[in-house]
């Protein structure tokens, strides 16, 4: 990790949403009491569903809405105090809204302009923020005569030229195609972890989260369902919505038998007697959703030395290079999935086998029932 996220933890935070509701009609609520402190430096990105409230959170920030309700706190600042233009944030959305009339170097240039920066001052800056980009020779050239890539680059480094406190990011990569996609990912969290600025960044795109951020904060219906590091969103979900959203996830569903401590014995839906982690259902009597990761399921003999054991049929194998992927039927359902590496003697199964499945106890967490189950 950087220095930059080493301070996460120290001090006041950087960013802070406090209690923040929005209503663009006066009755529903599209953010439901939001509270979010974000860090100096840090790499924090709101991912959810279309519609989650994470695009009404940055115009929060940015200050081109207001909140119903509560403040957001910019370096020690109420926002409302402070004009858009004096907050000192860089801004990147989807359609890279460069001037189509400018040059490259003259759209970098803008914000150094409105700044009042002297001419000299402005010539370097620009021309170290194509570097940065990696665009060193194409200041000249108008917007219309790069790749959708280019442009792209040139809106963040145009984000980024006046040395900003704060960056803000919305889907700023969606346009473009995965392989180019894939590469502004690493290209922007190099600058962020060379420059050390604060970025706050918004996607729908799981695996872009993961690979960027320090922090995720997960959005649905407009309240954060969980905040924490991409590896303990994906192995330690809080939630069935975290658990379905974020990477592949085994769901089985039963009632809760009885509660020992941090771990419960479930039953499932055909009979089964089955242990989880105890992280979010009910108590003893309530029906909860069995969260389980495809590579996390052990079979044949690992599984027989497992304190949890069911019954599966393969269903349909998928070769897949370093790894196979096998759907089954499970307890009744037939989306089940087991990921079973490329190299052991595993790999003689084909569809219509009945096999043992099995896992530890640590590796399965039951779960609040979803909504829609
Ligand atoms: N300017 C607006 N006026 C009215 N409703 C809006 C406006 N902007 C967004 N909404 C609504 O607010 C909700 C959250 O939208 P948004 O913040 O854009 O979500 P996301 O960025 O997660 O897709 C949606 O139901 C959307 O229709
Ligand atoms: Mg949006």
């Amino acid at each position: 990790m950087n220095d930059a996220t080493a301070t996460v933890a120290a001090g006041d935070p950087f960013v802070s949403f406090q209690e923040v509701q929005k209503s663009y009609d006066g009755e529903t609520l599209v953010v439901k009491n939001l509270n979010l402190d974000i860090a100096k430096g840090e790499f924090l990105t709101m991912l959810g569903p279309s519609g989650s409230g994470k695009t009404t959170c940055l115009m929060m920030l940015a200050g081109f809405e207001t909140p119903t309700h509560g403040k957001v706190v910019l370096d020690g600042n109420h926002l409302n105090n402070v004009p858009p233009h004096k907050r000192d944030i860089g801004m990147v959305f989807q359609n890279y809204a460069l001037f189509p009339h400018m040059t490259v170097a003259e759209n970098l240039a803008f914000p150094l302009r409105v700044r009042r920066m002297g001419r000299a001052e402005i010539e370097e800056r620009v021309q170290r923020a194509l570097e940065m980009v990696q665009l060193p020779e194409l200041g000249h050239r108008r917007p219309a005569q790069l790749s959708g890539g280019q442009q792209q680059r040139v809106a963040v480094a145009r984000a980024l030229v006046f040395d900003p406190k704060l960056v803000l990011m919305d889907e700023p990569l969606g346009a473009l195609d995965k392989q180019l996609r894939e590469q502004m990912q690493f290209e922007i969290k190099h600058i962020h972890d060379n420059l050390g600025i604060t970025v706050v960044y918004v996607t729908h795109d799981q695996s872009e989260a993961l690979t960027m951020s320090n922090r995720i904060a997960v959005f649905n219906d407009g309240v954060i369902q969980q905040l924490a590091e991409p590896d303990a969103l994906y192995e330690r979900p809080d939630n069935a919505f975290v658990a379905q959203f974020i990477g592949e996830n085994n769901k089985l569903t039963g009632r809760v038998e009885s509660v020992e401590g941090d771990q419960c014995v479930v039953t499932l839906k055909t009979g089964e007697k089955v242990r989880a982690l105890s992280i979010g259902h009910e108590g003893v009597g309530s029906e909860t959703m069995l969260s389980l990761r495809p590579e996390r399921v052990r079979m044949g003999e690992e599984a027989e030395a497992c304190d949890s054991r069911v019954e599966g049929r393969v269903e349909e194998l998928i070769y897949l290079g370093d790894h196979i992927r096998t759907r089954m039927t499970v307890c009744g359902r037939d989306d089940f999935v087991v990921k079973i590496p490329n190299s052991t003697e595993r790999a003689g199964l084909s569809p219509g086998n009945e096999v043992a499945l099995g896992w530890r106890t640590r590796d399965c967490r039951a779960l609040d029932w979803p909504e829609g189950l």
